[in-house]
């Protein structure tokens, strides 16, 4: 009894934190097959007292796996996600490669655990800034339903992997010493510094991480008719993304029953002191399940809207943590079960 499961991309920043929460929330697992690229295959991995060799990730590798937890990029889940699901696996992808694709589930389990069960065999995982955002803000459009979202984020390192956040603390301590580094993974230096998200840009001047925001959004939420604006920025923060974020009602919405149902909702702490000016910060959110949510308040510019401000954790709720809760509402609603159903008939 147990579930087979393989970490694709097990060396990289968000693989690392999948292996730590398969161990500290005791999901059931059977045989972990770990897989990167050959860059690091033979290296050596320890899970729950046992070392793993890390295997380079083939056509092949998939064979008795239930359950593919993908953290690899884009390129890599494009490559073997159908290799994956022909082997009879269900693909957990954290990559942007299937979001938006018809018969691919777009999944948070806070928001809408339901769609998971109309999986074929992949489903994905959202942008870490879109499931922040949406963790924080659905109960408030599950009383009223939002029409317009306009977002800035503030995001950490850890977005860009592993290395981006080893340049960044190197950086630091060369700028300190006077040296002028180039940066070799970010575009540009981000100690001491900040800079627009450096996606593709589209023909409308947004950049692929803010459609993202827009597009996720309106999937999850099963809303496409949300209007969303967002500019995001990378700033020098190790692993915590922040987010100003304005709502729009068709009508008022009390502040303090907003900040009850934040308070009450699933994933999500308000972090809110007044007297001490004390909200929630990204050292706060390092490490944290929940998403912190501070300075819930009204818009002052219009009566139907409202301002808050929030902290997650990117490599937790963002990415890794949201991919396990997946995987437990698999396990639990036997759902890996169903999709082998369908791949074979
Ligand atoms: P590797 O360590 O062998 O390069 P991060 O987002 O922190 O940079 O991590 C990326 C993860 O994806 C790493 O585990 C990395 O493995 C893996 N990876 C990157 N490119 C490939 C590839 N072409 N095939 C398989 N795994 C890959």
């Amino acid at each position: 009894d147990g579930i087979n499961v393989a970490v694709l991309g097990a060396t990289g920043a968000v693989g690392q934190e999948l292996l730590a929460l398969l161990e500290s929330r005791q999901f059931p697992v059977k045989n972990l097959t770990l897989l990167a690229s050959p860059r690091s295959a033979g290296s050596k991995i320890k899970f729950l007292n046992q070392e793993i060799t890390v295997e380079a990730v083939k056509d092949d590798s998939f064979q008795d796996i239930d359950i593919v937890l993908a953290s690899a990029g884009g390129s890599t889940s494009k490559a073997y996600a159908s290799k994956a699901v022909a082997a009879g696996a269900v693909v957990i992808d954290n990559s942007s490669a299937f979001r938006m694709d018809d018969d691919v589930p777009l999944v948070v389990p806070e928001i809408n655990p339901e769609a998971a069960a109309q999986h074929q065999g992949i489903i994905a995982n959202p942008n870490c800034t879109t499931i922040l955002m949406g963790v924080a803000i659905h109960p408030l459009h599950k009383v009223q339903p939002i029409k317009r979202i306009v977002v800035s984020t503030y995001q950490s390192a850890s977005g860009a992997g592993a290395r981006a956040m080893a340049e960044v603390e190197t950086q630091a301590q060369a700028i300190l010493k006077g040296e002028t580094p180039k940066p070799e993974i970010l575009p540009y230096p981000l100690a001491f510094n900040l800079f627009p998200h450096n996606s593709p840009l589209g023909d409308n001047h947004y950049c692929q991480e803010e459609m993202k925001m827009v597009n996720e959004t309106r999937k999850i939420f099963e809303a496409p008719e949300i209007r969303v604006t967002a500019t995001c920025i990378r700033v020098p923060v190790l692993r915590a993304h922040s987010e100003a974020i304005n709502l729009e009602f068709a009508h008022p919405f009390d502040v303090a029953k907003a900040r009850e149902l934040i308070s009450a909702a699933p994933g999500v702490k308000l972090v809110e002191d007044w007297d001490k000016n004390y909200f929630p910060m990204p050292i706060d959110a390092t490490g944290e399940d929940d998403v912190l949510v501070g300075r819930v308040r009204q818009d002052i510019s219009h009566e139907s809207s409202l301002e808050l401000w929030l902290c997650g954790d990117q490599i937790r709720k963002g990415a890794a943590l949201n991919a396990i809760q997946i995987a437990e509402l698999l396990v639990e609603k036997d759902l890996l079960k169903l999709s082998q159903k369908m791949t074979t008939v």
